[in-house]
């Protein structure tokens, strides 16, 4: 217990740096500056709203190099890292190399996001329910693989920008879809291999936890809307809102825990590259039945700026607990009630978008009560708020449940506007109809 105390107490001050630039990026920012025991929030290169509670530092966020110089020079004493990219490069095995205190999985972990045919090896060998699968290195094999199935998700290997997974409903587009990975190279390294697996049907809902190399706490489920247009029509996109809970999770965490997180973090440690930081479980599920479709070794976006609301206990805590291994000692309290995120697209998104256009009403929007604004693809300049992305901004609302939540997340919305936004009006739907 004395141990503890002297951690909690005594630990203040921190000066925290924050790798990324989206709206789950703000949303961690918002949620540490809301820590009694940060003092200073980086982030490197954030946008237009991580600089209301952040100092934003040029330098990308796969500038590893440089972003340790950084944390170096500049004393960080806790290093958050947003998205993919740099911790499956490593960015925590050379940050630890150097001393600096960093929350994330390292290289050898984060595989489980960097190569879906080890993610799917790890699932096999620890029992996890999963689709059936199989894996291919050229174009021959892959049609040889391609024959045990009829319908087939075919995926390039590593990392895609969530655009290297195919849903093929016959032989001809699994072909198709076999040929732009293995023959045209249309993803390059990270299309050296494809994992092709049977289609499952269902309800996706996101389920992350985290972790601290030996135990898992699962925080709040939540659904992402991937789809561009209601009723999950149109391209796919990289999530056009969110809320948490979710309801088609209820009663099936224990089992989560005990068939999906349990057994992949006892299989990582036993082979020497235990999984630290945030695991993120994409789950299909069908009645009771679950299976994992996917593994992220991070945060969400935008599922972070609806479960980070949600969370009660101080965020230092809880990632001080994952980083020195005593997350089964600490209580992970949640708030009671809903959060929704309804995210403001740019004209053209998911495909090429317009830039530069005028943020107008953030203020208002924010003003009112249970709205947070999370900014994505925003840039601050001339004491304006210009867009600089396709997905601008994510709303965020809570409320004592879902009904309430959609209701402030779309009245905060009805603020906001910009040339071009747009934005879905069903975010929330599918849990309304559960109720
Ligand atoms: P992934 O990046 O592997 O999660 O795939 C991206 C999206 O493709 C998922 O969110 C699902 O909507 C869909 N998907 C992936 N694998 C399957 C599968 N085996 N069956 C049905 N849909 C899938
Ligand atoms: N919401 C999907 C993702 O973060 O990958």
């Amino acid at each position: 217990m004395y141990l503890f105390l002297f951690h909690f107490d005594f630990h203040v001050g921190l000066r925290v740096l924050v790798v990324g630039s989206g709206g789950r990026e703000h949303a961690l920012c918002w949620k540490l500056s809301q820590s009694r025991r940060v003092e200073k929030i980086y982030c490197a290169p954030g946008n237009g709203g991580t600089v209301q509670v952040a100092v934003n530092v040029g330098i990308s966020s796969e500038d590893i190099a440089k972003l340790l110089e950084f944390a170096l020079k500049e004393k960080i004493d806790l290093a958050l890292i947003g998205p993919e990219a740099p911790l499956v490069e490593g960015i925590v095995d050379a940050f630890e190399a150097k001393g600096v205190r960093v929350f994330g999985p390292k290289r050898a972990a984060a595989l489980l996001e960097g190569s879906k045919a080890f993610a799917k090896e790890v699932m096999l060998k620890a029992k996890v329910p999963t689709a059936k699968f199989e894996v291919a290195q050229t174009f021959e094999d892959g049609l040889r693989a391609a024959k045990n199935f009829k319908k087939a998700a075919v995926k390039a290997d590593g990392l895609a920008a969530g655009k290297g997974v195919f849903i093929c409903n016959n032989r001809g587009e699994i072909e198709g879809a076999l040929g732009t990975i293995l023959k045209e190279g249309a993803f390059g390294k990270a299309g050296s291999k494809v994992v092709i697996e049977e289609l499952l049907e269902g309800e996706e809902a996101s389920v992350l936890a985290f972790c601290d190399g030996k135990n898992a706490k699962l925080m709040v489920s939540s659904q992402d809307h991937k789809r561009i247009f209601d009723g999950d029509k149109g391209l796919n996109t990289g999530g056009m809102g969110a809320y948490a809970p979710a309801p088609v999770v209820n009663g099936l965490e224990n089992e989560i825990k005990s068939k999906v997180f349990g057994p992949v973090l006892a299989l990582m440690a036993k082979n020497g590259t235990p999984y630290k930081g945030v695991l993120y479980a994409g789950l299909m599920i069908k009645g009771k039945e679950i299976k994992v479709l996917e593994f992220n070794a991070r945060f969400g976006d935008p599922e972070t700026q609806v479960i980070l609301p949600m969370l009660e206990t101080d965020l230092v805590d809880v990632i001080d607990a994952c980083i020195d291994g005593y997350l089964d000692k600490i209580e992970i309290k949640w708030k009671e009630g809903t959060a929704c995120c309804v995210v403001l697209a740019a004209k053209g998104y998911p495909g090429a978008y317009e830039k530069g256009r005028e943020i107008k009403g953030l203020d208002a929007a924010a003003k009112l009560k249970g709205v947070a604004v999370f900014h994505a693809g925003t840039k601050s300049e001339g004491g304006k708020i210009l867009t600089c992305g396709g997905r601008v901004l994510g709303v965020a609302g809570t409320g004592n449940d879902i009904a309430s939540a959609i209701k402030t997340a779309y009245s905060g919305v009805s603020k906001i506007n910009f040339e071009g936004m747009h934005f879905r009006k069903d975010i929330g739907k599918k849990a309304l109809e559960r109720e």
